[in-house]
């Protein structure tokens, strides 16, 4: 399609379309590509037309009772829940209305810290009191790999009054924990588990992937249907089992989170992921998990070349990994600069980096054409980018900060504005945020050490976005006035 005069957001996505960037990030249906191949082209082609509200003959997402239900009920047989929810607003939308469906204001809750920030943002807008397990750091990646049971367990018994435990499961890594036994945990004290699952929505797929947050007896389950199966962005699912959670709070809740407009469009893209989940999903996962292996025993070749693996998981690490993420490292380049030259050299847009390596979302649209791709650019990096020796990286030890003050507290408190690399010690009125993955580094409420400093000035060193500092030179930040 020819670029057209005075659309600047029209003429950049056509733009990118024809650069052809080969997408190791979500959403999964990659480019459109399992639209394609499925012969769905010609419900793309009309989806101008297809964009309709509630009239005679469509449904009401608020309260359903034609085709809505029959494909949210589709839904919830296919992915083993009782009841499923299609989600309009993102994996946000249903991870507020959750959280906020199993508790009350002023109610504690367990949270892992390297959670996503709308979790965050859920203690702020159900006024809650976050208590904080920390996963195991893994030192080499920088990244999140064990979750310490035991310290669940500890925190249950110490705060008697928690009302619900939430976790990440599995991490943007593809890292998942102990669910069953966390599980076994959390409702031994009778409290709700409630999972964000919005990186696991395909983990029912292969008896290779980590078990369903489902099958390990989580309460109530969010996923993000748009970033591993092939839904548009921002349409996404919520499911539910059992009583603990109270079906009508929850239905009020999704009510008051999501939009009184829902898009068709998204909602049909939930349909076509569902069809395609049951129809052909462990076909097409089989065919992903080939590529895959295939992919990994010819980087395996390369000694410079490092996809994270099998040697994560165990005692003390990870309970499991989702193969079809793939964490690559190249000896000798960081990150940052690994994940530049893939997209500007070799038009490969990988999902996200750090100081280490780079990230690989892989769904069922990525073809054995995308990593063949991928291993050659990554061959071709590996033997010309050798400036720097990964030894002197100058990789930053990350300390998450303390929690002082609630981040409800925090985010309506008086604050006073500072410059940045004088607020050690003051108590951060804002959010800082590297997006991706959007895990806080600091949430309003804690206080700013120096180690979060470090890394955020290695971060802004490596052009990674950063959200929540409203001041886009990174120079000044709104601390709380004591
Ligand atoms: C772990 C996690 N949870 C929740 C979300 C929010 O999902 P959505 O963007 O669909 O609102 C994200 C988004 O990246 C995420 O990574």
């Amino acid at each position: 399609m020819k670029a057209m005069q005075d659309l600047p957001v029209i003429n950049r996505l056509l733009d990118l379309n024809n650069e052809n960037i080969v997408s190791f990030h979500v959403p999964g249906h990659k480019n459109g590509r399992l639209y394609e191949r499925f012969q769905y082209k010609n419900f793309i082609d009309v989806l101008h037309q297809l964009d309709t509200t509630e009239i005679l003959g469509t449904d009401n997402l608020h309260h359903p009772e034609d085709v809505i239900k029959e494909s949210q009920e589709r839904a919830s047989k296919v992915f083993g829940s009782e009841e499923t929810f299609f989600l309009v607003n993102g994996s946000t939308s249903g991870i507020y209305s959750m959280i906020m469906a199993a508790t009350s204001p002023g109610d504690k809750i367990l949270i892992d810290r390297n959670c996503h920030q709308s979790v965050i943002n859920a203690m702020i807008l159900g006024d809650l009191v976050p208590i904080y397990i920390y996963p195991r750091i893994e030192e080499g990646q920088g990244i999140s790999i064990g979750m310490p049971e035991e310290e669940i367990e500890r925190q249950l018994i110490a705060h008697k009054e928690i009302k619900a435990v939430i976790l990440t499961y599995p991490t943007y890594y593809g890292i998942a924990w102990d669910l069953k036994k966390i599980g076994e945990i959390v409702h031994k004290y009778d409290k709700i588990l409630l999972i964000d699952e919005a990186h696991g929505a395909h983990f029912g797929l292969s008896v290779h992937l980590p078990p369903t947050a489902l099958s390990c007896g989580a309460d109530c389950v969010v996923q993000s249907t748009h970033k591993t199966l092939p839904s548009f962005t921002q349409s996404s699912m919520l499911h539910i089992q059992g009583n603990r959670v109270q079906r009508e709070k929850l239905k009020s809740m999704l009510k008051i989170h999501q939009s009184s407009s829902p898009s068709y469009l998204l909602l049909s893209s939930l349909d076509f992921a569902v069809m395609l989940y049951k129809e052909q999903g462990e076909a097409l996962m089989e065919e992903l998990l080939r590529n895959i292996e295939g992919f990994k025993a010819d980087i395996g070749t390369c000694s410079r070349i490092k996809v994270m693996g099998e040697e994560v998981v165990g005692e003390n690490k990870a309970f499991a990994l989702d193969p079809t993420r793939l964490w690559i490292a190249v000896e000798g380049v960081k990150g940052y600069d690994l994940d530049a030259i893939l997209r500007k050299r070799f038009r490969i847009q990988m999902e996200l980096s750090n100081e280490y390596g780079v990230l690989a979302v892989t769904t069922m649209g990525n073809n054995k054409a995308d990593f063949d791709q991928l291993q050659r650019a990554l061959q071709i990096i590996s033997s010309e980018y050798m400036d720097r020796c990964i030894e002197e990286i100058d990789v930053q030890r990350y300390r998450a900060p303390k929690q002082v003050l609630t981040p409800r507290a925090a985010f309506y408190g008086k604050k006073k504005r500072i410059l940045l690399k004088e607020s050690i010690g003051e108590i951060s009125g804002e959010y800082i945020i590297p997006y991706p993955p959007g895990i806080p580094l600091v949430i309003p409420g804690e206080e700013i050490n120096e180690e979060v400093l470090n890394v955020l000035d290695q971060m802004i060193k490596g052009k990674k976005e950063i959200l929540g500092l409203r001041d886009g030179a990174y120079q000044w930040i709104d601390v709380i006035l004591r």
